[in-house]
């Protein structure tokens, strides 16, 4: 309505949410290097286009004369009352994209009191961000340290600062093998943009001689050698309970066995993400993964998805075949690309109206309405 009435004003959007349009007009405004760094997938980018061809098999079905003109979006997930089943994934190092970074996204979303998990690889500290944030909602996404002591104080100081839910992200433990970022070396993963550097954290500066400003090479071993390579296990993640004493959600599970594993050591979800196609090359569409793991783990714990999540058909499906929220990543990486703070929260507002609109469309009035009988598959 707010765009038709602007509309017949003579005013436009501030910029296209169409999501090939939106990844094209972000190509144009980034340039190649930060451009690449959001868009890229692992290897050839099959599993980015698994995620998008999981979504084409399946169809809505609509349904007429149901009473779906009034909707109500709110869901719980986690705990957290949610106004939409929608939330930010953990996007690292966002100064690439824009100065304010984080900061950007953390009030865009607390304007529209949409959860966001702040990424352990934010160009922001964890307070600064969570001051920003305000009383907006705040997850905080762990990549899960080698040294027990900075793991302990990361989570410390999410609890500290307001970060209620945390989302353990199991599939990154070493970078894939992402040829766009490779062929540029990394560098405007490095670099940044403006005064802003990624890894400003002080879990950074730790044992550094110099700040990471002055020596970004010492830096970036630091996070190597705290973050890389070390193998982990199940039965380690009752550390993680016992210094978090809120949900804990493990993030980049896709077999249902490893659904179930997460239940059995006392976890509260899982997220059924392939990192949006970033780490293993010619792995199974995300979307594709959704059923068998609703169906081990459902009944239990929450199940949340993300990769592949552009429209709002895509969140109608997604939660029909069970899931309890979404996160989506790169459009609001674009929005922030565009425009900050105003960008993501465009995006935003159009996702969550797109999905409203959609989900009244095909005859449904709230989330917990739809069901596999909402949809087809070819
Ligand atoms: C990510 N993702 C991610 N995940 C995570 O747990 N920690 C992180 O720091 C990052 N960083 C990151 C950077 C960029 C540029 C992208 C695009 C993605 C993965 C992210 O949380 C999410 O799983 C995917 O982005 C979902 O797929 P879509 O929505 O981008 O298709």
């Amino acid at each position: 309505n707010e765009i038709y009435l602007q509309g017949l004003g003579g005013a436009v959007p501030p910029f296209t949410t169409d999501p090939d349009a939106l990844e094209q007009s972000a190509r144009d405004r980034l340039g190649p290097g930060p451009f690449w760094y959001v868009a890229g997938g692992a290897g050839s980018s099959a599993t980015v286009r698994a995620n998008r061809e999981a979504f084409d098999r399946v169809r809505i079905v609509p349904r007429m004369l149901t009473n779906a003109t009034e909707r109500h979006l709110g869901v719980t997930v986690l705990g957290t009352e949610l106004p939409a089943p929608v939330m930010l994934a953990p996007v690292g190092v966002q100064s690439i994209l824009h100065p304010d970074g984080e900061l950007a996204t953390a009030r865009a979303a607390a304007e529209l009191g949409v959860p966001m998990v702040l990424s352990t690889a934010s160009s922001h500290t964890i307070e600064e961000v969570a001051e920003a944030s305000g009383d907006g909602p705040r997850w905080y996404q762990l990549y899960w340290p080698n040294d027990p002591d900075v793991c302990a104080s990361l989570l410390d100081r999410a609890r500290k600062a307001g970060y209620t839910a945390l989302v353990v992200t199991l599939d990154t433990w070493t970078l894939a093998w992402r040829p766009h970022d490779l062929d540029q070396a990394y560098l405007p993963f490095l670099r940044g943009v403006g005064t802003a550097i990624p890894f400003s954290d002080p879990v950074f500066r730790a044992g550094l001689q110099k700040s990471p400003e002055e020596d970004l090479p010492m830096a970036i071993l630091r996070w190597v050698q705290l973050f890389t390579g070390t193998d982990k296990s199940w039965d380690q993640l009752a550390f993680l309970r016992e210094h978090w004493d809120g949900p804990i959600v493990l993030k980049g599970i896709q077999h249902a066995d490893d659904a179930r594993k997460a239940v059995e050591y006392g976890m509260d979800g899982v997220v059924v993400s392939n990192h949006g196609g970033r780490q293993v090359d010619g792995a199974v569409g995300s979307l594709d993964a959704l059923p068998s793991i609703v169906e081990a783990v459902g009944e239990q714990v929450d199940v949340l998805f993300d990769s592949g999540i552009r429209t709002g058909a895509d969140i109608v499906k997604a939660l029909a075949l069970g899931a309890k929220a979404v996160m989506v990543g790169r459009p609001f990486a674009y929005g922030l690309a565009h425009g900050g703070q105003v960008g993501v929260k465009h995006v935003l507002r159009s996702l969550l109206a797109d999905f409203d609109l959609t989900l009244g469309l095909s005859g449904h009035r709230s989330p917990a309405d739809l069901g596999p009988d909402a949809l087809r598959f070819s």
